[in-house]
Protein backbone atom coordinates (compact mmCIF):
# COMPACT_ATOMS: atom_id res chain seq x y z
CA UNK A 1 0.00 0.00 0.00
CA UNK A 2 1.08 3.38 -0.80
CA UNK A 3 2.65 5.51 2.13
CA UNK A 4 0.97 9.01 3.02
CA UNK A 5 4.37 10.08 2.39
CA UNK A 6 5.15 8.90 -0.66
CA UNK A 7 4.70 11.79 -3.32
CA UNK A 8 8.23 12.85 -2.21
CA UNK A 9 9.61 10.10 -1.94
CA UNK A 10 11.58 8.01 -5.31
CA UNK A 11 11.75 4.59 -3.50
CA UNK A 12 9.63 2.57 -1.13
CA UNK A 13 10.60 2.00 2.23
CA UNK A 14 13.20 -0.85 2.97
CA UNK A 15 11.45 -3.96 4.43
CA UNK A 16 13.72 -3.79 7.26
CA UNK A 17 13.17 -0.73 8.09
CA UNK A 18 9.54 -1.01 7.84
CA UNK A 19 9.23 -3.42 10.83
CA UNK A 20 12.18 -1.57 12.45
CA UNK A 21 10.02 1.39 12.51
CA UNK A 22 6.94 0.05 12.92
CA UNK A 23 5.11 0.27 15.99
CA UNK A 24 1.39 -1.06 15.62
CA UNK A 25 2.41 -4.68 17.41
CA UNK A 26 1.73 -2.61 20.88
CA UNK A 27 0.18 0.92 19.69
CA UNK A 28 -3.07 -1.18 18.69
CA UNK A 29 -4.09 -0.31 22.60
CA UNK A 30 -4.47 3.01 21.47
CA UNK A 31 -6.98 2.06 19.15
CA UNK A 32 -10.04 3.16 21.05
CA UNK A 33 -8.54 6.50 21.95
CA UNK A 34 -7.79 7.08 18.54
CA UNK A 35 -11.00 6.29 17.03
CA UNK A 36 -12.55 9.04 20.05
CA UNK A 37 -9.56 11.78 18.92
CA UNK A 38 -10.64 11.15 15.34
CA UNK A 39 -14.50 11.81 15.77
CA UNK A 40 -13.73 14.90 18.34
CA UNK A 41 -11.47 15.66 15.20
CA UNK A 42 -13.92 15.61 12.39
CA UNK A 43 -16.37 17.01 14.86
CA UNK A 44 -14.80 20.32 15.06
CA UNK A 45 -13.66 19.90 11.28
CA UNK A 46 -17.44 20.37 10.91
CA UNK A 47 -17.22 23.76 12.99
CA UNK A 48 -14.67 25.34 10.84
CA UNK A 49 -16.98 24.68 7.83
CA UNK A 50 -14.23 22.15 6.65
CA UNK A 51 -16.27 19.11 6.53
CA UNK A 52 -20.06 19.43 5.66
CA UNK A 53 -22.52 17.80 7.96
CA UNK A 54 -23.21 14.67 6.05
CA UNK A 55 -19.79 13.61 5.48
CA UNK A 56 -19.01 14.19 9.55
CA UNK A 57 -21.49 12.14 9.61
CA UNK A 58 -20.33 9.29 7.55
CA UNK A 59 -16.57 9.48 9.01
CA UNK A 60 -18.05 9.18 12.44
CA UNK A 61 -20.16 6.22 11.73
CA UNK A 62 -17.69 4.69 9.81
CA UNK A 63 -14.63 5.38 12.64
CA UNK A 64 -17.14 4.08 15.16
CA UNK A 65 -17.78 0.50 12.72
CA UNK A 66 -14.09 0.07 12.42
CA UNK A 67 -13.57 0.46 16.36
CA UNK A 68 -16.59 -1.90 17.17
CA UNK A 69 -14.38 -4.23 14.66
CA UNK A 70 -10.99 -3.56 16.84
CA UNK A 71 -13.15 -4.57 20.07
CA UNK A 72 -14.30 -7.83 18.85
CA UNK A 73 -10.97 -9.01 17.40
CA UNK A 74 -12.02 -8.85 13.72
CA UNK A 75 -10.27 -6.04 12.18
CA UNK A 76 -6.54 -6.48 10.98
CA UNK A 77 -3.86 -4.98 11.59
CA UNK A 78 -1.03 -4.46 8.95
CA UNK A 79 2.80 -4.08 9.85
CA UNK A 80 3.29 -2.18 6.79
CA UNK A 81 0.59 0.72 7.83
CA UNK A 82 3.61 1.04 10.63
CA UNK A 83 1.27 2.34 13.25
CA UNK A 84 -2.22 2.19 14.82
CA UNK A 85 -3.39 5.58 13.31
CA UNK A 86 -2.13 4.97 9.64
CA UNK A 87 -4.33 1.37 10.20
CA UNK A 88 -7.35 3.23 11.05
CA UNK A 89 -6.64 5.57 8.52
CA UNK A 90 -6.35 3.57 5.82
CA UNK A 91 -9.40 1.51 6.54
CA UNK A 92 -11.13 4.76 6.48
CA UNK A 93 -9.87 5.53 3.15
CA UNK A 94 -10.97 2.30 2.23
CA UNK A 95 -14.06 2.24 3.45
CA UNK A 96 -14.80 5.56 1.95
CA UNK A 97 -12.67 6.35 -0.39
CA UNK A 98 -11.53 10.46 -1.34
CA UNK A 99 -13.86 11.24 2.06
CA UNK A 100 -11.49 9.08 4.42
CA UNK A 101 -8.33 11.29 2.98
CA UNK A 102 -9.60 14.15 4.28
CA UNK A 103 -9.59 13.43 7.97
CA UNK A 104 -6.22 13.95 8.98
CA UNK A 105 -6.81 18.30 7.69
CA UNK A 106 -5.48 20.15 10.41
CA UNK A 107 -3.90 17.15 11.95
CA UNK A 108 -0.64 15.89 12.12
CA UNK A 109 -0.02 12.63 13.87
CA UNK A 110 1.98 14.23 16.31
CA UNK A 111 -0.47 16.04 17.85
CA UNK A 112 -2.93 12.29 17.37
CA UNK A 113 -0.54 10.37 19.64
CA UNK A 114 -0.49 12.88 22.27
CA UNK A 115 -3.96 13.36 22.75
CA UNK A 116 -4.24 9.42 22.01
CA UNK A 117 -2.03 8.43 24.75
CA UNK A 118 -3.48 11.77 27.14
CA UNK A 119 -6.39 9.72 27.10
CA UNK A 120 -5.08 6.84 27.62
CA UNK A 121 -2.88 8.11 30.29
CA UNK A 122 -6.07 9.23 32.21
CA UNK A 123 -7.70 6.28 32.21
CA UNK A 124 -5.36 4.14 33.35
CA UNK A 125 -4.49 6.36 36.25
CA UNK A 126 -8.24 5.89 37.15
CA UNK A 127 -8.23 2.62 37.27
CA UNK A 128 -5.05 2.57 39.30
CA UNK A 129 -6.31 4.96 41.81
CA UNK A 130 -9.44 1.91 41.74
CA UNK A 131 -7.15 -0.67 42.57
CA UNK A 132 -5.85 1.24 45.37
CA UNK A 133 -8.99 2.25 46.94
CA UNK A 134 -9.91 -1.55 46.41
CA UNK A 135 -6.56 -2.45 48.69
CA UNK A 136 -7.19 0.35 51.36
CA UNK A 137 -10.72 -0.87 51.89
CA UNK A 138 -9.14 -4.52 52.44
CA UNK A 139 -6.53 -2.99 54.83
CA UNK A 140 -9.20 -0.73 56.68
CA UNK A 141 -11.37 -4.23 57.12
CA UNK A 142 -8.86 -6.34 58.33
CA UNK A 143 -7.50 -3.32 61.03
CA UNK A 144 -10.87 -2.88 62.36
CA UNK A 145 -11.09 -7.36 62.87
CA UNK A 146 -8.07 -7.50 64.20
CA UNK A 147 -8.38 -4.05 66.27
CA UNK A 148 -6.48 -4.79 70.05
CA UNK A 149 -3.93 -7.66 68.62
CA UNK A 150 -0.56 -6.87 69.00
CA UNK A 151 2.52 -7.43 67.13
CA UNK A 152 6.33 -6.80 67.52
CA UNK A 153 7.19 -4.04 65.75
CA UNK A 154 11.06 -3.71 63.98
CA UNK A 155 13.76 -1.39 63.26
CA UNK A 156 16.75 -3.14 61.29
CA UNK A 157 14.38 -5.94 61.31
CA UNK A 158 15.32 -6.41 65.03
CA UNK A 159 12.16 -6.34 67.70
CA UNK A 160 11.95 -2.80 68.95
CA UNK A 161 8.70 -2.16 70.22
CA UNK A 162 5.03 -3.64 70.79
CA UNK A 163 2.63 -1.81 67.73
CA UNK A 164 -0.77 -3.21 67.05
CA UNK A 165 -1.31 -5.26 64.31
CA UNK A 166 -4.20 -2.63 62.62
CA UNK A 167 -1.08 0.26 63.33
CA UNK A 168 1.18 -1.49 60.69
CA UNK A 169 -2.00 -2.36 58.65
CA UNK A 170 -2.99 1.52 58.50
CA UNK A 171 1.02 2.23 57.82
CA UNK A 172 0.26 0.62 54.57
CA UNK A 173 -3.17 2.72 53.82
CA UNK A 174 -1.13 5.93 54.45
CA UNK A 175 1.28 4.94 51.65
CA UNK A 176 -1.59 3.58 49.29
CA UNK A 177 -3.50 6.71 50.13
CA UNK A 178 -0.38 9.16 49.10
CA UNK A 179 -0.55 6.77 46.19
CA UNK A 180 -3.73 7.87 44.46
CA UNK A 181 -2.93 11.57 44.95
CA UNK A 182 0.33 11.23 42.80
CA UNK A 183 -2.46 9.40 40.11
CA UNK A 184 -4.79 11.67 40.69
CA UNK A 185 -1.72 14.44 39.69
CA UNK A 186 -0.87 11.98 36.55
CA UNK A 187 -4.40 11.75 35.38
CA UNK A 188 -4.57 15.64 35.74
CA UNK A 189 -1.24 16.71 34.02
CA UNK A 190 -2.79 14.16 31.17
CA UNK A 191 -6.10 16.00 30.95
CA UNK A 192 -5.38 18.48 28.31
CA UNK A 193 -6.27 18.58 24.74
CA UNK A 194 -3.08 18.70 22.60
CA UNK A 195 -5.69 18.76 18.98
CA UNK A 196 -5.13 21.67 16.97
CA UNK A 197 -1.48 21.85 17.72
CA UNK A 198 -0.21 19.94 14.15
CA UNK A 199 2.80 18.86 13.88
CA UNK A 200 4.23 22.03 15.97
CA UNK A 201 3.78 24.95 14.93
CA UNK A 202 -0.54 24.95 15.12
CA UNK A 203 -2.92 24.87 12.05
CA UNK A 204 -4.06 27.19 9.49
CA UNK A 205 -7.74 26.10 10.25
CA UNK A 206 -10.28 27.93 12.55
CA UNK A 207 -10.70 25.42 14.89
CA UNK A 208 -12.52 25.67 18.38
CA UNK A 209 -9.34 23.71 20.29
CA UNK A 210 -12.16 24.15 23.72
CA UNK A 211 -14.74 22.28 21.86
CA UNK A 212 -12.38 19.35 20.48
CA UNK A 213 -11.48 19.41 24.50
CA UNK A 214 -14.92 19.00 25.68
CA UNK A 215 -15.64 16.52 23.33
CA UNK A 216 -12.98 14.31 24.74
CA UNK A 217 -13.34 15.04 28.62
CA UNK A 218 -10.39 17.15 28.75
CA UNK A 219 -10.09 20.00 30.79
CA UNK A 220 -9.24 22.49 27.67
CA UNK A 221 -6.28 23.12 24.99
CA UNK A 222 -2.57 23.03 25.65
CA UNK A 223 -1.63 26.47 25.49
CA UNK A 224 1.45 26.56 23.54
CA UNK A 225 1.83 23.92 20.45
CA UNK A 226 5.10 23.15 20.73
CA UNK A 227 5.31 21.99 24.17
CA UNK A 228 1.99 19.85 23.28
CA UNK A 229 3.97 17.92 20.84
CA UNK A 230 6.92 17.14 22.61
CA UNK A 231 5.17 16.95 26.09
CA UNK A 232 5.70 13.42 28.03
CA UNK A 233 5.69 14.50 31.21
CA UNK A 234 2.28 13.01 32.02
CA UNK A 235 3.32 10.12 31.35
CA UNK A 236 6.68 10.66 33.50
CA UNK A 237 3.87 11.53 36.19
CA UNK A 238 2.38 8.30 35.58
CA UNK A 239 5.19 5.90 35.77
CA UNK A 240 6.42 7.57 38.85
CA UNK A 241 3.11 6.54 40.70
CA UNK A 242 3.61 3.67 39.02
CA UNK A 243 6.62 3.08 40.41
CA UNK A 244 5.96 4.35 44.12
CA UNK A 245 3.06 2.35 44.14
CA UNK A 246 5.25 -0.54 43.28
CA UNK A 247 7.82 0.42 46.00
CA UNK A 248 5.01 0.67 48.49
CA UNK A 249 3.66 -2.83 47.23
CA UNK A 250 6.89 -4.35 47.25
CA UNK A 251 7.51 -3.44 50.53
CA UNK A 252 4.49 -4.85 52.06
CA UNK A 253 4.99 -8.26 50.14
CA UNK A 254 8.38 -8.72 51.51
CA UNK A 255 6.93 -8.17 54.87
CA UNK A 256 4.24 -11.26 53.46
CA UNK A 257 7.34 -13.02 52.62
CA UNK A 258 8.65 -12.49 56.50
CA UNK A 259 5.99 -12.80 58.26
CA UNK A 260 4.87 -16.49 56.70
CA UNK A 261 8.30 -18.05 56.90
CA UNK A 262 8.18 -20.52 59.80
CA UNK A 263 10.67 -19.01 61.78
CA UNK A 264 8.17 -15.89 62.08
CA UNK A 265 4.41 -17.18 61.51
CA UNK A 266 2.91 -14.44 62.09
CA UNK A 267 0.40 -14.81 58.75
CA UNK A 268 -0.73 -17.71 56.57
CA UNK A 269 -1.08 -17.09 53.64
CA UNK A 270 -4.33 -17.99 51.62
CA UNK A 271 -3.78 -21.64 49.87
CA UNK A 272 -5.53 -19.88 46.80
CA UNK A 273 -2.57 -17.38 46.85
CA UNK A 274 0.18 -19.69 47.26
CA UNK A 275 2.33 -22.40 45.20
CA UNK A 276 3.47 -25.54 45.82
CA UNK A 277 7.15 -27.08 44.91
CA UNK A 278 7.74 -29.71 42.17
CA UNK A 279 9.79 -31.80 44.79
CA UNK A 280 9.70 -30.73 48.38
CA UNK A 281 6.19 -32.02 49.61
CA UNK A 282 6.09 -29.74 52.21
CA UNK A 283 6.55 -26.35 50.72
CA UNK A 284 3.77 -23.75 50.51
CA UNK A 285 5.58 -20.42 48.73
CA UNK A 286 4.68 -16.97 48.45
CA UNK A 287 4.84 -16.92 44.91
CA UNK A 288 2.03 -13.87 44.54
CA UNK A 289 3.70 -11.54 46.82
CA UNK A 290 7.47 -12.81 45.86
CA UNK A 291 6.35 -11.53 41.95
CA UNK A 292 4.74 -8.68 43.27
CA UNK A 293 7.98 -7.84 44.91
CA UNK A 294 9.98 -9.24 41.38
CA UNK A 295 7.72 -6.70 39.07
CA UNK A 296 8.44 -3.73 40.90
CA UNK A 297 11.81 -3.81 39.76
CA UNK A 298 10.40 -3.98 36.20
CA UNK A 299 7.89 -0.57 36.42
CA UNK A 300 11.36 0.99 38.27
CA UNK A 301 12.96 0.17 34.54
CA UNK A 302 9.81 1.78 32.81
CA UNK A 303 10.23 5.22 34.21
CA UNK A 304 13.93 5.13 34.16
CA UNK A 305 13.39 4.16 30.35
CA UNK A 306 11.30 7.27 29.35
CA UNK A 307 13.42 9.44 31.27
CA UNK A 308 16.88 8.58 29.42
CA UNK A 309 14.36 8.59 26.44
CA UNK A 310 13.33 12.00 27.02
CA UNK A 311 16.78 13.19 28.10
CA UNK A 312 18.57 15.67 25.27
CA UNK A 313 15.49 15.90 22.75
CA UNK A 314 15.69 18.81 21.15
CA UNK A 315 11.92 20.13 20.48
CA UNK A 316 9.43 19.20 19.09
CA UNK A 317 8.41 15.65 17.94
CA UNK A 318 11.40 13.37 17.44
CA UNK A 319 10.78 9.32 16.65
CA UNK A 320 12.41 8.81 19.64
CA UNK A 321 9.23 9.54 21.43
CA UNK A 322 7.10 6.40 19.87
CA UNK A 323 9.11 4.74 22.75
CA UNK A 324 7.14 6.27 25.52
CA UNK A 325 5.12 3.40 24.46
CA UNK A 326 5.86 0.24 25.73
CA UNK A 327 7.02 1.23 29.17
CA UNK A 328 3.66 3.11 29.92
CA UNK A 329 1.90 -0.40 28.44
CA UNK A 330 3.72 -2.62 30.79
CA UNK A 331 3.65 -0.37 34.14
CA UNK A 332 0.18 0.33 33.42
CA UNK A 333 -0.71 -3.41 33.24
CA UNK A 334 1.93 -4.29 35.84
CA UNK A 335 0.85 -1.68 38.59
CA UNK A 336 -3.29 -2.23 37.57
CA UNK A 337 -2.88 -6.73 38.17
CA UNK A 338 -0.81 -6.22 41.40
CA UNK A 339 -2.44 -3.90 43.09
CA UNK A 340 -5.58 -6.55 42.24
CA UNK A 341 -3.68 -9.69 43.59
CA UNK A 342 -1.71 -7.88 46.56
CA UNK A 343 -5.80 -6.81 47.45
CA UNK A 344 -7.14 -10.82 46.85
CA UNK A 345 -4.37 -11.95 48.87
CA UNK A 346 -4.59 -9.61 51.81
CA UNK A 347 -8.55 -10.12 52.03
CA UNK A 348 -8.19 -13.47 52.63
CA UNK A 349 -4.56 -13.77 55.26
CA UNK A 350 -4.93 -15.28 58.23
CA UNK A 351 -3.12 -13.28 60.63
CA UNK A 352 -1.91 -15.56 63.42
CA UNK A 353 -2.20 -13.06 66.55
CA UNK A 354 -1.48 -16.03 69.42
CA UNK A 355 2.22 -16.28 67.49
CA UNK A 356 2.59 -12.45 67.66
CA UNK A 357 1.65 -12.02 71.10
CA UNK A 358 4.37 -15.08 71.85
CA UNK A 359 6.87 -13.48 69.53
CA UNK A 360 5.99 -10.59 71.76
CA UNK A 361 7.57 -12.57 75.13
CA UNK A 362 11.03 -12.52 72.80
CA UNK A 363 13.63 -9.26 72.16
CA UNK A 364 12.99 -7.34 75.23
CA UNK A 365 10.28 -4.95 73.28
CA UNK A 366 9.27 -3.41 76.58
CA UNK A 367 12.73 -2.14 77.73
CA UNK A 368 11.56 1.83 76.20
CA UNK A 369 9.27 1.88 78.18
CA UNK A 370 11.67 0.76 81.29
CA UNK A 371 13.71 3.46 80.98
CA UNK A 372 10.66 6.08 80.61
CA UNK A 373 9.95 5.03 84.19
CA UNK A 374 13.17 5.82 85.16
CA UNK A 375 12.72 9.19 83.80
CA UNK A 376 9.35 9.77 85.53
CA UNK A 377 11.19 8.66 88.16
CA UNK A 378 13.85 11.44 88.08
CA UNK A 379 16.82 9.80 86.42
CA UNK A 380 18.04 11.77 82.93
CA UNK A 381 17.37 9.71 79.89
CA UNK A 382 20.68 8.86 79.23
CA UNK A 383 21.09 7.58 82.36
CA UNK A 384 18.16 5.34 82.44
CA UNK A 385 18.90 3.85 78.92
CA UNK A 386 22.03 2.61 80.12
CA UNK A 387 20.77 1.58 83.39
CA UNK A 388 17.97 -0.48 81.20
CA UNK A 389 20.58 -1.54 78.70
CA UNK A 390 22.49 -3.57 81.67
CA UNK A 391 19.38 -5.56 82.99
CA UNK A 392 18.97 -6.42 79.12
CA UNK A 393 22.16 -8.01 78.98
CA UNK A 394 22.03 -9.72 82.54
CA UNK A 395 18.52 -10.72 81.62
CA UNK A 396 20.29 -12.28 78.04
CA UNK A 397 23.47 -13.96 79.61
CA UNK A 398 20.51 -16.23 82.10
CA UNK A 399 18.83 -16.85 79.07
CA UNK A 400 15.27 -15.33 80.48
CA UNK A 401 13.16 -12.24 79.57
CA UNK A 402 11.72 -9.53 81.72
CA UNK A 403 8.69 -11.50 82.72
CA UNK A 404 11.55 -13.00 84.86
CA UNK A 405 11.93 -9.94 86.88
CA UNK A 406 10.61 -9.65 90.15
CA UNK A 407 10.29 -5.45 91.75
CA UNK A 408 13.06 -6.64 94.05
CA UNK A 409 15.25 -8.01 91.62
CA UNK A 410 15.51 -4.52 89.60
CA UNK A 411 16.04 -2.59 92.77
CA UNK A 412 19.47 -4.33 92.45
CA UNK A 413 19.56 -1.84 89.53
CA UNK A 414 18.15 1.18 90.31
CA UNK A 415 16.42 1.95 93.93
CA UNK A 416 14.16 4.44 91.93
CA UNK A 417 12.09 0.80 90.60
CA UNK A 418 9.31 0.44 92.93
CA UNK A 419 6.67 -2.23 92.68
CA UNK A 420 4.38 -0.49 90.04
CA UNK A 421 6.89 -1.03 87.37
CA UNK A 422 6.25 -4.94 86.52
CA UNK A 423 2.81 -3.25 85.08
CA UNK A 424 4.98 -0.99 83.10
CA UNK A 425 6.84 -3.68 81.70
CA UNK A 426 3.79 -5.63 79.90
CA UNK A 427 2.97 -4.82 76.16
CA UNK A 428 -0.18 -3.85 76.47
CA UNK A 429 1.06 -1.30 78.70
CA UNK A 430 3.05 0.22 76.23
CA UNK A 431 0.83 -0.12 73.66
CA UNK A 432 -1.36 2.13 75.77
CA UNK A 433 1.08 4.85 76.68
CA UNK A 434 2.18 5.70 73.40
CA UNK A 435 -1.36 7.64 73.13
CA UNK A 436 0.15 10.91 70.87
CA UNK A 437 -1.38 11.34 67.78
CA UNK A 438 -0.37 8.85 65.22
CA UNK A 439 0.76 6.72 68.13
CA UNK A 440 -0.17 2.72 68.69
CA UNK A 441 -2.34 3.61 71.41
CA UNK A 442 -5.68 0.92 71.08
CA UNK A 443 -7.62 4.91 71.13
CA UNK A 444 -5.67 6.08 68.66
CA UNK A 445 -5.54 2.94 66.63
CA UNK A 446 -9.23 3.21 66.33
CA UNK A 447 -9.63 6.97 65.78
CA UNK A 448 -7.34 6.86 62.68
CA UNK A 449 -10.12 3.70 61.53
CA UNK A 450 -12.50 6.33 62.19
CA UNK A 451 -10.81 8.60 59.83
CA UNK A 452 -9.77 6.61 57.11
CA UNK A 453 -13.26 5.10 56.54
CA UNK A 454 -14.53 8.77 56.41
CA UNK A 455 -11.95 9.83 53.74
CA UNK A 456 -12.73 7.03 52.02
CA UNK A 457 -16.42 7.98 52.22
CA UNK A 458 -15.82 11.13 51.58
CA UNK A 459 -13.55 10.97 48.57
CA UNK A 460 -14.94 8.15 45.81
CA UNK A 461 -11.37 7.43 44.52
N1 LIG B 1 3.89 6.02 15.96
C1 LIG B 1 4.31 7.35 16.21
C2 LIG B 1 4.61 7.54 17.71
O1 LIG B 1 4.20 6.73 18.44
C3 LIG B 1 3.24 8.31 15.81
C4 LIG B 1 3.69 9.67 15.48
C5 LIG B 1 4.53 9.63 14.26
N2 LIG B 1 4.82 10.93 13.83
C6 LIG B 1 5.77 11.14 12.93
N3 LIG B 1 5.96 12.35 12.54
N4 LIG B 1 6.51 10.17 12.48
O2 LIG B 1 5.26 8.46 18.13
Amino acid sequence: MKKPWAGRFGATTDKKVEEFTASVAFDRQLAAYDIAGSIAHARTLARAGVLTADETDRLERTLTQIGAEIEAGTFTFRDDLEDVHMNIEAALSQRLGDLGGKLHTGRSRNDQVSVDTRLFVKERAGRAMDGLKRLRLVILDRAEQHIGAVMPGYTHLQPAQPVLLSHWLLAYWEMFHRDAARFRAAGNAADVSPLGSGALAGVPYTLDRDYTAGLLGLSGPTANSMDAVSDRDFILDFLFAAAVTMMHLSRLSEELVIFSTAEFGYVILPDGYATGSSIMPQKKNPDTAELVRGKSGRVYGDLISLLVTMKGLPMTYNRDLQEDKEPLFDAARTVIDCLGVTAGMLAKITFDTDRMSRALAKGFVTATDCADYLVGRGMNFREAHETVGRIVAQLEKEGKGFESLSPERLKEFSALFDRDVIQILTVDSSVQARSVFGGTAPSRVAEMIERATAVEKEDMT
